[in-house]
């Protein structure tokens, strides 16, 4: 028997005040609070990551935003004609919400479908991880929209560009592989383009340069806010899962809407962490992180915020106007416990031994979540 565990069968034998003088640095350290929560809010519009002539993105990555290693969020804008150029991310899927004006997207599928697809205000597309595609801006006006990924670390060393492939391959093997003669590729971009200016596209969509391709048979795109959402008194939900997107397979998104005074009543997620990203108005969350552990921030337009798997939360609308948020799930089931439905879950004897109160108390506590409740 080791030394150190020897010590432990003391621990047991001892009660709990007695043990207390026999501790060793090491089960001190054990029984400290664990360290208090950290920020959970990130301010991702006061940032410039990449900014050009033809758009911008600015980004919140495991670099800016350390808590949340499981979802990154890009929030980018073209310009109309400019082209986010062909790439594809080896470390994530990448997920969109189209915020103001249109895109088109071209993705390619390893059974070799393509596609094409044209996106407007509250549609969403979702490609899956290594899938190469391309966004371009239509006009009139600029584009915006939000991307996340299911990867904290989708950008550093996971985004790779196809000028920036060609340009740091020797001109031999790109002129086999490319059919160009070196003197045209010389005209090839010296290194990454990311975003480039470009043409807005005719109105009727071009066909693929291989005649015989399939249109993919997997569908991309999503309308979000064009489907019926669930109401509750005090706001509704738009919810997509895989079940009804069948390619989102790491994501669950949601938009939530908080109509002023509103409440989104104490909940948690068990097998998802919670990402959001503030598209209006503003809003106050409570996180519940255990042994006492709570943090409190308030949030407006174009902040991000999140929320560990398994943490107590709830969301409190805060000003005027109604709050908006769009929300991703690292999962592709929505899972939710409501503190209602858990209390209604139990005799109310056990309730009323567990919380000490009597039974007329008990009869007053809710039984069955109420999502989103209205202004008191
Ligand atoms: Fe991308
Ligand atoms: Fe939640």
């Amino acid at each position: 028997m080791s030394k150190s565990f020897s010590r432990r069968g003391l621990f047991q034998a001892a009660p709990l005040g007695a043990a207390a003088a026999f501790l060793t640095p090491q089960h001190a350290a054990a029984q400290e609070q664990p360290s208090a929560i950290p920020s959970l809010k990130f301010d991702i519009e006061a940032q410039t990551h990449w900014k050009g002539e033809a758009g911008s993105a600015n980004e919140a990555t495991v670099a800016e935003f350390p808590i949340s290693q499981s979802i990154a969020g890009v929030s980018m804008r073209l310009k109309p004609g400019a082209i986010r150029e062909l790439h594809w991310h080896a470390l994530a899927a990448e997920w969109a919400y189209m915020i103001e004006g249109r895109v088109r997207t071209t993705v390619v599928m390893p059974n070799g479908q393509s596609a094409i697809d044209e996106f407007g205000p509250g549609d969403t597309w979702y490609f899956p991880r290594g899938h190469g595609h391309l966004l371009q801006g239509l006009g009139p006006g600029e584009a915006h929209f939000l991307l996340g990924f299911d990867n904290g670390h989708f950008s550093e060393f996971g985004t790779f560009s196809i000028t920036d492939w060609i340009a740091n391959t020797p001109p031999e093997i790109a002129s086999r592989v490319l059919n160009l003669p070196t003197s045209t590729l010389a005209k090839f971009p010296k290194k990454e383009v990311y975003i480039g200016p470009g043409e807005v596209p005719k109105t009727i969509l071009e066909e693929f340069r291989l005649s015989s391709s399939q249109t993919s048979q997997f569908a991309h795109k999503y309308r979000l806010d064009m489907q019926p959402p669930h109401v509750f008194e005090g706001g509704m939900e738009y919810i997509v899962q895989q079940k009804d997107f069948p390619i989102q397979t790491t994501f669950t998104a949601v938009k939530m809407i908080l109509q002023p005074g509103a409440l989104r009543e104490m909940h948690w997620h068990p097998h998802a962490d919670e990402w959001q990203y503030y598209l209006s108005g503003q809003a106050r969350m409570t996180v519940f992180g255990s042994h006492g552990r709570i943090r409190t921030e308030d949030y407006k337009k174009g902040n991000v915020g999140f929320c560990p798997q398994g943490y107590g939360h709830y969301i409190e609308q805060i000003g005027d106007q109604p709050t908006e948020v769009l929300i991703l799930f690292n999962h592709p089931e929505f899972q939710e416990i409501s503190l209602a439905n858990w209390l209604g879950g139990n005799p109310s004897s056990l309730l009323s031994a567990n919380f000490g109160i009597p039974q007329d108390a008990i009869d007053k506590l809710p039984k069955k979540e109420r999502g989103i409740i209205r202004k008191s």
